[in-house]
Protein backbone atom coordinates (compact mmCIF):
# COMPACT_ATOMS: atom_id res chain seq x y z
CA UNK A 1 0.00 0.00 0.00
CA UNK A 2 2.87 2.79 1.02
CA UNK A 3 6.28 2.06 -0.34
CA UNK A 4 9.34 4.30 1.32
CA UNK A 5 12.24 4.10 -1.22
CA UNK A 6 15.34 5.74 0.55
CA UNK A 7 12.90 8.54 1.12
CA UNK A 8 15.01 12.34 2.15
CA UNK A 9 13.19 15.58 3.13
CA UNK A 10 14.87 18.79 3.33
CA UNK A 11 13.33 21.76 4.44
CA UNK A 12 15.14 25.14 2.78
CA UNK A 13 18.80 25.03 3.84
CA UNK A 14 20.63 21.80 4.57
CA UNK A 15 18.67 20.03 7.50
CA UNK A 16 17.25 16.73 6.69
CA UNK A 17 14.07 16.48 8.43
CA UNK A 18 13.77 13.13 7.61
CA UNK A 19 16.74 11.07 6.10
CA UNK A 20 16.85 8.04 4.20
CA UNK A 21 13.49 5.66 5.06
CA UNK A 22 12.78 2.52 3.83
CA UNK A 23 9.51 0.54 4.69
CA UNK A 24 6.64 -0.43 3.43
CA UNK A 25 3.32 -0.71 4.59
CA UNK A 26 0.76 -3.67 3.45
CA UNK A 27 -2.74 -3.11 2.78
CA UNK A 28 -4.81 -3.51 5.79
CA UNK A 29 -1.95 -3.13 8.29
CA UNK A 30 -1.71 -1.21 11.21
CA UNK A 31 1.01 0.91 11.95
CA UNK A 32 1.87 3.44 14.72
CA UNK A 33 4.76 5.91 14.25
CA UNK A 34 6.30 7.30 16.60
CA UNK A 35 9.62 9.69 18.15
CA UNK A 36 10.47 12.75 19.74
CA UNK A 37 8.86 15.86 19.06
CA UNK A 38 10.83 16.54 15.66
CA UNK A 39 11.66 13.37 15.36
CA UNK A 40 10.21 13.44 11.88
CA UNK A 41 6.61 12.08 12.47
CA UNK A 42 4.37 14.88 11.12
CA UNK A 43 6.74 14.96 7.76
CA UNK A 44 6.51 11.66 7.30
CA UNK A 45 2.72 11.68 7.17
CA UNK A 46 2.63 15.03 5.06
CA UNK A 47 4.61 12.80 2.21
CA UNK A 48 1.78 10.56 2.35
CA UNK A 49 -0.52 12.71 1.97
CA UNK A 50 1.44 14.72 -0.84
CA UNK A 51 1.43 17.95 0.96
CA UNK A 52 5.47 17.63 0.98
CA UNK A 53 7.21 15.89 -1.89
CA UNK A 54 10.66 13.88 -1.00
CA UNK A 55 13.33 15.81 -1.93
CA UNK A 56 14.97 12.32 -2.45
CA UNK A 57 13.97 9.12 -3.38
CA UNK A 58 10.42 8.19 -3.81
CA UNK A 59 6.97 7.40 -1.84
CA UNK A 60 4.75 4.74 -3.66
CA UNK A 61 1.11 4.44 -2.54
CA UNK A 62 -0.50 1.83 -4.09
CA UNK A 63 1.98 1.21 -7.00
CA UNK A 64 2.17 4.40 -7.88
CA UNK A 65 4.94 7.26 -7.47
CA UNK A 66 2.92 10.43 -5.90
CA UNK A 67 5.46 12.85 -6.41
CA UNK A 68 4.70 12.27 -10.54
CA UNK A 69 0.85 12.96 -9.93
CA UNK A 70 -0.46 15.58 -12.11
CA UNK A 71 -1.43 18.17 -10.35
CA UNK A 72 -4.86 17.82 -11.43
CA UNK A 73 -4.70 14.21 -9.75
CA UNK A 74 -4.07 15.29 -6.35
CA UNK A 75 -7.47 16.48 -5.37
CA UNK A 76 -8.67 12.54 -6.71
CA UNK A 77 -5.64 10.94 -4.70
CA UNK A 78 -6.30 12.88 -1.26
CA UNK A 79 -10.00 11.87 -1.51
CA UNK A 80 -8.84 8.04 -1.18
CA UNK A 81 -7.04 8.98 2.19
CA UNK A 82 -8.92 9.36 5.54
CA UNK A 83 -6.65 12.24 7.56
CA UNK A 84 -7.41 12.89 11.33
CA UNK A 85 -5.27 16.09 13.27
CA UNK A 86 -4.87 16.57 16.78
CA UNK A 87 -7.06 19.57 16.90
CA UNK A 88 -9.75 17.96 14.74
CA UNK A 89 -10.09 21.17 12.42
CA UNK A 90 -13.76 21.10 13.07
CA UNK A 91 -16.34 24.77 11.33
CA UNK A 92 -17.30 25.57 14.48
CA UNK A 93 -20.20 27.62 12.83
CA UNK A 94 -21.56 24.61 11.00
CA UNK A 95 -23.44 21.85 12.94
CA UNK A 96 -21.70 18.27 13.59
CA UNK A 97 -23.95 16.64 10.44
CA UNK A 98 -22.65 19.62 8.23
CA UNK A 99 -18.42 18.83 9.57
CA UNK A 100 -19.14 15.53 8.59
CA UNK A 101 -21.08 16.12 5.09
CA UNK A 102 -18.45 18.53 4.57
CA UNK A 103 -16.05 16.54 2.00
CA UNK A 104 -19.02 14.65 0.67
CA UNK A 105 -20.61 18.31 -0.28
CA UNK A 106 -17.18 19.13 -1.85
CA UNK A 107 -17.47 16.00 -4.32
CA UNK A 108 -21.09 16.81 -5.06
CA UNK A 109 -22.38 13.50 -3.65
CA UNK A 110 -26.12 13.53 -4.24
CA UNK A 111 -27.86 15.09 -0.84
CA UNK A 112 -29.79 11.59 0.09
CA UNK A 113 -26.87 9.39 -0.60
CA UNK A 114 -24.52 11.85 1.24
CA UNK A 115 -27.02 12.44 4.59
CA UNK A 116 -27.15 8.18 4.33
CA UNK A 117 -23.34 8.19 4.43
CA UNK A 118 -23.03 10.80 7.65
CA UNK A 119 -25.36 9.09 9.62
CA UNK A 120 -23.09 5.82 9.46
CA UNK A 121 -20.40 7.79 9.92
CA UNK A 122 -21.51 9.41 12.98
CA UNK A 123 -23.45 5.93 13.86
CA UNK A 124 -19.71 4.45 13.72
CA UNK A 125 -18.41 6.95 16.33
CA UNK A 126 -21.69 6.82 18.18
CA UNK A 127 -22.29 10.80 17.85
CA UNK A 128 -25.47 9.93 15.69
CA UNK A 129 -27.57 11.55 18.39
CA UNK A 130 -26.08 14.34 18.30
CA UNK A 131 -26.01 15.34 14.32
CA UNK A 132 -27.61 18.67 15.34
CA UNK A 133 -24.99 20.00 17.93
CA UNK A 134 -22.56 22.47 17.23
CA UNK A 135 -18.46 21.52 17.71
CA UNK A 136 -18.64 23.94 21.01
CA UNK A 137 -21.24 21.96 22.41
CA UNK A 138 -19.11 18.54 22.83
CA UNK A 139 -16.34 17.59 24.91
CA UNK A 140 -12.94 17.03 23.81
CA UNK A 141 -13.72 13.96 23.32
CA UNK A 142 -16.47 13.64 21.21
CA UNK A 143 -15.10 16.65 18.91
CA UNK A 144 -12.27 14.03 17.94
CA UNK A 145 -15.11 11.67 17.26
CA UNK A 146 -16.20 14.21 14.76
CA UNK A 147 -13.34 14.31 13.19
CA UNK A 148 -12.68 10.98 12.59
CA UNK A 149 -16.45 10.82 11.30
CA UNK A 150 -15.34 12.94 8.90
CA UNK A 151 -12.17 11.32 7.67
CA UNK A 152 -13.51 7.96 7.13
CA UNK A 153 -17.21 9.36 5.45
CA UNK A 154 -15.52 8.82 1.58
CA UNK A 155 -14.34 5.35 2.57
CA UNK A 156 -10.55 5.88 2.05
CA UNK A 157 -8.60 3.00 1.87
CA UNK A 158 -6.15 4.50 3.92
CA UNK A 159 -6.38 6.44 7.08
CA UNK A 160 -3.63 8.58 8.95
CA UNK A 161 -3.87 10.08 12.24
CA UNK A 162 -1.27 12.64 13.68
CA UNK A 163 -0.89 12.82 17.51
CA UNK A 164 -5.20 11.98 17.28
CA UNK A 165 -5.18 11.59 21.17
CA UNK A 166 -2.91 14.69 21.74
CA UNK A 167 -5.11 16.06 23.74
CA UNK A 168 -6.96 13.48 25.44
CA UNK A 169 -7.20 11.39 29.09
CA UNK A 170 -5.99 8.21 28.93
CA UNK A 171 -9.37 6.31 28.66
CA UNK A 172 -10.90 8.68 25.62
CA UNK A 173 -7.33 8.29 24.04
CA UNK A 174 -7.75 4.19 24.45
CA UNK A 175 -11.21 4.92 22.92
CA UNK A 176 -10.70 6.83 19.80
CA UNK A 177 -7.55 4.51 19.63
CA UNK A 178 -10.45 1.30 19.30
CA UNK A 179 -12.09 3.41 16.94
CA UNK A 180 -9.09 2.78 14.55
CA UNK A 181 -8.87 -0.75 14.97
CA UNK A 182 -12.25 -0.93 14.09
CA UNK A 183 -11.94 0.73 10.84
CA UNK A 184 -8.45 -1.94 10.71
CA UNK A 185 -10.57 -4.70 11.60
CA UNK A 186 -13.09 -4.28 8.00
CA UNK A 187 -9.58 -3.62 6.03
CA UNK A 188 -8.27 -0.06 6.44
CA UNK A 189 -4.59 0.69 6.13
CA UNK A 190 -4.14 2.48 9.05
CA UNK A 191 -0.92 5.00 10.11
CA UNK A 192 -1.00 6.79 13.12
CA UNK A 193 1.46 8.84 14.60
CA UNK A 194 1.78 9.35 18.52
CA UNK A 195 4.27 9.81 20.80
CA UNK A 196 1.78 8.50 23.88
CA UNK A 197 4.21 5.23 23.73
CA UNK A 198 2.86 3.85 27.03
CA UNK A 199 -0.83 3.10 24.88
CA UNK A 200 0.54 2.65 21.62
CA UNK A 201 2.60 -0.23 23.56
CA UNK A 202 -0.31 -1.58 24.90
CA UNK A 203 -1.93 -2.08 21.78
CA UNK A 204 0.44 -4.43 20.43
CA UNK A 205 0.58 -2.89 16.81
CA UNK A 206 3.43 -2.69 14.34
CA UNK A 207 5.58 0.48 15.71
CA UNK A 208 7.59 2.51 13.27
CA UNK A 209 10.36 4.65 15.25
CA UNK A 210 11.86 7.94 13.85
CA UNK A 211 15.00 9.36 15.90
CA UNK A 212 16.09 12.24 14.34
CA UNK A 213 14.48 11.56 10.68
CA UNK A 214 15.95 8.52 10.15
CA UNK A 215 13.89 5.07 11.28
CA UNK A 216 15.66 3.46 13.99
CA UNK A 217 13.25 0.67 14.69
CA UNK A 218 10.53 -1.01 13.09
CA UNK A 219 8.78 -3.79 15.84
CA UNK A 220 6.04 -5.84 14.66
CA UNK A 221 3.29 -6.27 17.06
CA UNK A 222 4.32 -8.75 20.01
N1 LIG B 1 7.59 23.43 6.81
C1 LIG B 1 8.75 23.27 7.47
N2 LIG B 1 9.82 24.05 7.22
C2 LIG B 1 11.00 23.88 7.86
N3 LIG B 1 11.22 22.94 8.79
C3 LIG B 1 10.19 22.13 9.10
C4 LIG B 1 8.91 22.24 8.47
N4 LIG B 1 8.11 21.29 8.97
C5 LIG B 1 8.84 20.62 9.88
N5 LIG B 1 10.09 21.11 9.95
C6 LIG B 1 11.16 20.59 10.81
O1 LIG B 1 11.33 19.23 10.52
C7 LIG B 1 11.56 18.47 11.70
C8 LIG B 1 10.51 17.39 11.84
O2 LIG B 1 9.27 18.01 12.11
P1 LIG B 1 7.92 17.19 12.26
O3 LIG B 1 6.82 18.17 12.41
O4 LIG B 1 7.82 16.22 11.15
O5 LIG B 1 8.20 16.41 13.63
P2 LIG B 1 7.21 15.56 14.55
O6 LIG B 1 7.88 14.25 14.81
O7 LIG B 1 5.87 15.54 13.94
O8 LIG B 1 7.21 16.40 15.90
P3 LIG B 1 6.02 16.62 16.98
O9 LIG B 1 5.97 15.38 17.83
O10 LIG B 1 6.46 17.82 17.76
O11 LIG B 1 4.74 16.87 16.22
C9 LIG B 1 11.53 19.47 12.85
O12 LIG B 1 12.84 19.81 13.19
C10 LIG B 1 10.81 20.67 12.27
O13 LIG B 1 11.24 21.87 12.85
MG1 LIG C 1 4.03 16.27 14.53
Amino acid sequence: MIVFEHVGKRYGGRFDALANLDFRVDRGEMVFLTGHSGAGKSSLLRLIMRLERPTRGRVLVAGHDIARLHASQVPFYRRQIGVVFQDHQLLLDRSIYHNVALPLEIRGVEHREAARRVRAALDKVGLLHREKALPIELSGGEQQRVGIARAVVNKPSLLLADEPTGNLDPQLSADIMALFEDFNRIGTTVVIASHDLALITRLRHRMLRLRDGRLVADEEAA
